[in-house]
């Protein structure tokens, strides 16, 4: 069996790393020769077909393309080298998306898979599973059947294209099901293996807990370093990059000044800046107060060691990324998560986990902040959230074949 799967930006890396693994622990149990004689014998009337290793082909479509959003990630997580990098770039998502078709049906013409494998739900999930099938060849999607609801996202565009294509759909948990069979999914595509990037997450905790604080505020600084944390110090954790929070200037100011004026006030407001966030802090004139308020630690993008760490410390996360959603969900870390809506709600206090949704209304923020800061770290763990994911993966695709 073929399989081609394919990674395009940041929060991919994470959740391919333990699927290219799993497709490795499965090849090696698979005896070189194939064993048909022995098949044959335990089963003479109806022969069983010989159990095939699997030829696996990584494409990278080169959304992002800095070594701190790609490079660092496939080196600390032990990826391969992409065999394919399409080289696509920055650019519109009409471009991305079409630049992204153009170049993979050549790779499939070339290489004809029988399955494309895509992730999450980045500009390179929609282009691939749109290009694989309409050269009918079949789609698994990973992470499938999250649902925000609110399609002003380019993200929920591309999971609803994506899922609805999907010839094999593995859910992380049981709510992606319900949203599944409420769109009319057949049951026999839908498979429960968990959440894929706690794989990821438990695979690298202990390496992260190693980590200091302090080197990693050094190593990644963005202005010369001369901040003092004391090793009991608490500190707030941000992240931000979402268009709906940094591309309007009138959203994006009110935001900022909350985050300098009063969490920064309380104590060290620790930033690794996504270059979407910077480019509309300069746009908008916000950088300069930036770069002049002390209890900001202005980081660049981080490896997925360094987050991990800052988070397993932080008093508090405030964040718009799905995936640290559910990394603070296992961590336990009190998070204010900076949107309406989110396609993860298994990860909210109501259902267990540690974050709640605060928009991006400063009052609504201010509010929950004060809340938050009274509250402690409390670690929890959806079902199937057990590190184990990718060879359900891996079993679920071989079961499709
Ligand atoms: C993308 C994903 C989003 C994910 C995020 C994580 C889509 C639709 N969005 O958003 O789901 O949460 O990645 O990072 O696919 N840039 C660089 N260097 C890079 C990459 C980007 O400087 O390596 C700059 C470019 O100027 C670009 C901007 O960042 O215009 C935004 O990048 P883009 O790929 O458009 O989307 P993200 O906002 O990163």
């Amino acid at each position: 069996m073929k399989i081609i799967s394919v990674v395009g930006a940041r929060p991919n890396f994470m959740k391919i790393a333990p699927f290219i693994k799993a497709i490795e622990e499965y090849n090696a149990q698979i005896p070189s020769v194939s064993p048909v004689s022995s098949v044959l014998s335990v089963s003479p009337v109806s022969p069983v077909p010989p159990v095939q290793k699997i030829k696996h082909i990584l494409v990278h479509t080169g959304q992002h393309y800095d070594d701190r959003m790609s490079k660092t990630f496939f080196e600390s997580l032990n990826i391969p080298e992409a065999d394919i990098n399409l080289g696509v770039g920055s650019g519109t998502h009409a471009e991305q998306v079409g630049n992204t078709m153009m170049a993979f049906e050549k790779v499939l013409e070339q290489e004809k898979p029988d399955w494309v494998v895509v992730v999450g739900d980045v500009n390179a999930t929609l282009a691939c599973s749109v290009t694989a099938k309409k050269l009918n060849i079949k789609v698994c999607h990973i992470e499938a059947g999250l649902r925000s609801g609110d399609m002003t996202m380019p993200e929920e565009i591309n999971r609803l294209v994506t899922d609805r294509l999907s010839d094999l759909l593995l859910i992380p948990d049981r709510l992606s099901g319900e949203n599944l069979r409420k769109e009319g999914v057949p049951e026999n595509k839908i498979a429960f293996v968990g959440n894929i990037m706690i794989d990821t997450l438990e695979a690298n905790r202990h390496k992260a807990a190693k980590l200091s604080v302090k080197n990693i505020l050094r190593r990644n600084s963005l202005l010369p370093f001369n901040f003092k944390l004391s090793p009991l110090q608490r500190f707030a954790l941000l992240t931000m990059h979402r268009p709906s929070n940094v591309d309007k200037k009138e959203v994006l100011t009110p935001l900022f000044n909350f985050l300098i004026d009063e969490v920064a006030k309380d104590m060290p407001l620790i930033w690794p800046i996504h270059p979407r966030a910077q480019k509309m802090l300069q746009t908008f004139g916000l950088w300069g107060k930036a770069l002049q308020t002390e209890n900001l630690i202005l980081l660049n993008p981080v490896g997925y060691h360094d987050m991990l760490r800052l988070n397993m410390d932080a008093k508090l996360l405030l964040t718009d990324s799905g995936g640290l959603q559910e990394e603070s969900c296992v961590l336990g870390t009190p998070c204010l998560t900076l949107r309406w809506n989110t396609e993860r709600p298994i990860t909210l206090r109501e259902n267990g986990g540690a974050s709640v949704l605060v928009g991006n209304n400063v009052e609504r923020i201010r509010k929950e902040y004060q809340a938050t800061l009274r509250l402690t770290r409390k670690p929890q763990r959806p079902e199937l959230w057990d590190g184990k994911t990718a060879e359900r993966c891996v079993e679920a695709i071989v079961d499709n074949e």
